[in-house]
């Protein structure tokens, strides 16, 4: 079986600073890999060379046996919308638009109809728990509301991938068990792999697998033990 997503040999700097030196990544269909390290150490750099958000200098990104760097900006903006979804540390929820709104985004984005897109989002914000608040915006509802809508929005296209970056950085640790499970769930049911980035390892519990990223290198956990 091949890997849904992997990386060789990451390299990326800032200016001289390292983000990434030397990094390894696999990932399998449907598995859910906690990304764990301490601050600074290149877990978001890891995660946006994964997402094809961010070139590395050197190494190399595959998803589905691809290049990342061979496809033209428009097939890898077209593999961001249609088969990854995302979801941030603060929900970044679009704040004129309402939850459901927000939840339908990606649909309309791939040109579904407002009904068929709004009908799936209020589906998925039921999932969530957070239904209730669908015609609110981002502003009138709570950190722990916004992040079960984020989830919805990450997951209403059906992707394959969904990256989470310290998905429950902000939230209080009920608010945070809650989301992970969900978020977790969610996935499995739908047979999504998640790429979760976290410093928590109460967090990293949800995942099959750990891989500790160290100054910019990825070590998997499950040969060092
Ligand atoms: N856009 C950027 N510009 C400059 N330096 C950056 C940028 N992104 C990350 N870095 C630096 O790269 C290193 C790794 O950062 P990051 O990947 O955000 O780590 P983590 O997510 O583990 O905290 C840090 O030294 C950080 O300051
Ligand atoms: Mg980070």
């Amino acid at each position: 079986m091949t890997a849904l997503l992997t990386a060789e040999g990451l390299h990326k700097s800032y200016a001289s600073t390292p983000a990434l030196a030397g990094a390894d990544f696999t990932i399998d269909a449907g598995e859910v890999v906690a990304v764990m390290g301490p601050s600074g150490s290149g877990k978001s750099t890891l995660l946006h060379c994964l997402a094809g958000l961010v070139a590395p200098d050197a190494g190399r990104v595959r998803y589905q046996g691809r290049d990342l760097a061979g496809l033209s900006d428009a097939e890898r903006s077209a593999l961001r919308r249609g088969d990854f979804g995302f979801v941030f540390q603060f929900g970044r929820l679009v704040p004129e638009l309402s939850c459901v709104e927000n939840v339908a985004l990606p649909l309309r984005l791939t040109g579904t109809k407002r009904k068929d897109a709004e009908a799936r989002a209020t589906e998925w914000l039921a999932r969530l728990e957070v239904d209730d608040v669908r015609h609110h915006r981002p502003g009138q509802i709570s950190g722990g509301q916004g992040q079960r809508v984020a989830v919805a929005r990450a997951l209403v296209g059906n992707p394959r991938v969904i990256f989470a970056d310290e998905p429950t950085g902000a939230l209080d640790s009920l608010n945070g068990e809650r989301v992970m499970e969900l978020l977790v769930q969610a996935a499995k049911e739908s047979s999504a792999a998640v790429v979760l980035v976290t410093h928590e390892s109460r967090v990293a519990a949800f995942s099959d697998r750990e891989v500790v990223v160290r100054d910019g290198k990825a070590r998997d956990m499950a040969g060092a033990v």
